[in-house]
């Protein structure tokens, strides 16, 4: 089964995957485990015509991990691609040599365009769409320290950035929506949600610090995307935008930051000794997460390993 949008995780699918994830989360130091076999004789592809450190580098130690192999693509430049082949021809022939696909292209993923691929196709961030394996472990971790709150509906959580181009909130947010979470997002008037989301949470405004800042369990920081806005920057960004030395103390006590990472100057590094601060965990918890998805995409048999 394919993976290019939130919309084609069900809840099903979610539980399943967690499920395994806390496999892997609870044997990755034991690497003798059963689920360091699983992919034997598997092989992914990983095909980026976009920059990339964590979700292809996360995604190749997830098939490693299971005991597969990883072909890749990293830079676009080197493909086809530049020679003027369709994406669905470059999916259908690497299709061809490998088990599943992950792959994070400038364009949006349509399902229609890819049906012939003979393998699962994971979105690894398609331009300005979305990114739905970050919104899995972005939830994988958020659970981790809210389940309770977030199965009672009362989880808050706050978007703060660029919600216009940052393709993981384009995932996450329909994603909590689901949870019935009280959403926030304060973000600048030339980067604002896309119009399918903005009836899932409400404008912060101005007095966000005093009104909003001290009553959240979540805070979601995002990057500004330059690269996405043709030059039209943002001005005092970070500044505006982003969370300062001042705001530590402001925070709950069991509020968590995150962020997809990178980071610009949105989150200062004073923040990362604070045992809030849990966007490292979030690239951690990337690995364990991917490899259930990996596992499940190929259909694995995961009963073995529980
Ligand atoms: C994000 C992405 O690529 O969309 N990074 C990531 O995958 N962890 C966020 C970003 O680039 O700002």
């Amino acid at each position: 089964m394919n993976t290019l949008k939130i919309a084609d995780l069900s809840e099903d699918r979610i539980n399943y995957i967690f499920k395994i994830a806390d496999t892997a989360k609870k044997y990755s130091k034991t690497y003798f485990h059963k689920m360091h076999t699983l992919a034997e004789g598997r092989c992914l592809a990983t095909l980026f015509f976009e920059p990339s450190t964590r979700t292809r580098l996360s995604f190749e130690t997830a098939m490693t991990s299971l005991g597969g192999n990883v072909v890749t693509v990293a830079d676009g430049v080197s493909s086809s691609a530049m020679k003027g082949e369709t994406l669905s021809d470059t999916l259908m022939t690497v299709g061809q040599y490998a088990d599943v696909i992950v792959c994070r292209t400038k364009e949006h993923l349509k399902e229609d365009n890819l049906k012939n691929v003979p393998v699962p196709i994971i979105n690894g961030g398609d331009g300005d769409g979305e990114h739905p394996t970050q919104a899995l472990l972005d939830l994988y971790t958020i659970q981790s320290y809210h389940y309770m709150r977030m199965q009672a509906g009362k989880l808050k959580v706050l978007f703060l950035g660029d919600l216009q181009y940052g393709r993981t909130v384009h995932s996450l947010m329909p994603l909590l929506a689901r949870y019935d979470c009280k959403i926030y997002h304060r973000c600048p008037d030339n980067r604002k949600l896309p119009a399918g989301l903005r009836n899932l949470s409400e404008d912060a405004e101005a007095s966000w610090e005093k009104r909003i800042l001290p009553h959240v369990d979540v805070i979601y920081c995002t990057r500004e995307q330059q690269e996405r806005a043709e030059g039209e920057f943002v001005e005092n960004y970070a500044m505006n935008y982003g969370l300062h030395d001042k705001n530590i103390n402001d925070l709950n006590e069991n509020c968590i930051i995150m962020h997809p990472l990178p980071r610009g100057g949105e989150i200062p590094n004073s923040f990362d000794q604070d045992q809030r601060s849990v966007y490292f965990e979030q690239a951690r918890n990337g690995v364990y997460v991917r490899m259930a998805l990996l596992a499940e995409s190929m259909e694995l048999p995961c009963y073995k390993i529980q």
